[in-house]
């Protein structure tokens, strides 16, 4: 990891007033690390790693408030489980709940209490609103930022991702720990709402003062994508790969972004090499969430190029099958449902869509729930339409709602594999109407990101359509 400032104790997170409530300087130093390897999104060994702290950290002061929001919100916001589903989290949260009514806290601290509440029962939005008003009077709450951040972008939150952090970022003077890290975290946001000359100069910047910023690394490797300058997004990669490969809750997605400049310029073979090499390994090592949809929407880019992966899906389908009743983001169904049809599992296929039917029935103040019906079903069900060839009724699905499919959270890049269904989906409609539809989308896409070969790939084979008629 980059040379971080020594670990803070009671006095020093006191000094920066952001008190916690423990007279424990071990937890409190545990709490830094672990938050130091959360927004690093790197396991540090010599630490023993951001679960052994997590451990260790609840060891050392199992009355420490702090300590279980920290360890019960990275859980929640990892996405692979949830109350409903996990006893063991359930009990951490009620632990957590019934510390913080038994103890005199802080305001930010009940704050941070109420925020991971709301983030446990689904409430997303409200989660945010207490982490945004912990951030109003400490802007440098690191906790609260990065956790708003990320939430931000579970719900497609674009603005708000970029504002959240604009709001507080000249409270981040260089003495601030992780105050480097900041900026890349205000790119993203800055990169992901179009402004890519300040998005650049914020990472570049980060990655001035720290070249092992993966997510600044990430921030450029988008920016490249965005604007389909894929020869220096690929030397860029290159060139800072062993900066980056060592973090490893985010080496293996910067891989993926790698392997998009390669499926964009139709190097699928190299792309197929990554994914060998760095993408599957590190799913399988890691089983982490971000690694799983990675696997899936790249071996679904590849096919839909017409690239044959072979057997591949079958080594990803043991990770995705047991979430296939989970239901957490509409955004990591769609995924594992892209593997349960690449494996031809049917079963997991039905059981997806039947439970994902019910989630949206009763969503309740679940906010993925209620966006179930409106978009998370028409858009699986047009995957599995797609997956019996008909195109057709695929086209019918998904057309309404792809203004709508940005609620679902992702990044611009990673959505961007369903504006690819649909426009494959057109071109291969019977309806003539949807044949011209893709013509139109097609100019849609060059118009926003000129350049790109996959879309002049596309638009040849549209052209071919329209001859032959
Ligand atoms: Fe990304």
């Amino acid at each position: 990891m980059a040379s971080l400032a020594p670990l803070r104790d009671c006095q020093a997170w006191q000094q920066a007033r952001l008190p916690l409530s423990t007279t424990s300087n071990e937890a409190c130093k545990l709490f830094d690390a672990s938050l130091n390897q959360y927004v690093t999104w790197t396991n540090d060994q010599s630490l023993g790693g951001l679960e052994g702290c997590l451990s260790k950290l609840k060891a050392a002061d199992p009355d420490f408030v702090m300590g279980h929001v920290i360890a019960n919100g990275l859980t929640l916001l990892g996405t692979r489980t949830s109350v409903v589903l996990d006893q063991a989290l359930r009990r951490s949260m009620e632990t957590m709940m019934e510390l913080s009514r038994k103890q005199p806290l802080t305001e930010r601290e009940k704050l941070h209490v109420a925020a991971v509440e709301m983030f446990a029962k689904g409430c997303f939005p409200k989660a945010c609103t207490f982490w945004e008003e912990i951030l109003q009077d400490h802007p440098t709450d690191m906790l609260a930022l990065k956790f708003a951040h990320d939430t931000y972008f579970f719900l497609g939150y674009q603005p708000q991702m970029r504002d959240s952090v604009a709001r507080i970022f000249p409270h981040w003077t260089p003495s601030v720990p992780l105050s480097s890290y900041v900026k890349g975290i205000y790119s993203f946001g800055l990169m992901e709402t179009n402004l890519y000359d300040q998005a650049e100069k914020l990472a570049k910047e980060a990655l001035s003062l720290n070249p092992t910023d993966a997510w600044s690394v990430h921030t450029m490797a988008h920016i490249y994508e965005m604007k389909a300058a894929l020869k220096d997004g690929v030397s860029f990669m290159q060139s800072t790969e062993s900066n980056w490969k060592d973090s490893d809750m985010l080496a293996c997605h910067n891989y993926w972004h790698w392997a998009l400049y390669l499926i964009e310029k139709g190097e699928h073979e190299a792309a197929l090499t990554i994914y060998d090499q760095h993408i599957a390994p590190r799913l399988l090592s890691t089983g982490s969430m971000l690694d799983m949809v990675d696997s899936c929407s790249m071996l679904y880019r590849l096919q839909m190029e017409g690239v044959c992966v072979g057997d591949r899906w079958q080594a990803v389908l043991p990770m995705t099958k047991p979430h296939s009743k989970d239901h957490i983001l509409l955004f990591n169904d769609a995924h594992f449902l892209m593997s349960f049809l690449g494996a031809k599992d049917q079963g997991s296929v039905q059981e997806l869509l039947t439970t994902l039917q019910e989630s949206g029935q009763n969503p309740g103040d679940n906010h993925q729930h209620q966006l179930t019906r409106e978009v998370g079903l028409p858009l699986c069900q047009a995957l599995v339409e797609v997956d019996n060839g008909q195109h057709d009724r695929a086209v019918e699905l998904l057309l309404p709602i792809r203004y709508k499919i940005l609620e679902i959270g992702g990044s611009n890049a990673q959505r961007d594999v369903f504006n690819q269904v649909l426009v494959h989906a057109a071109l291969n409609c019977r309806q003539k109407s949807h044949r011209n539809l893709a013509r139109s989308l097609l100019m849609e896409r060059d118009a926003l990101k000129p350049g790109s070969p996959l879309t002049e790939r596309l638009i040849r084979k549209a052209s071919t359509l329209h001859l032959m008629e």
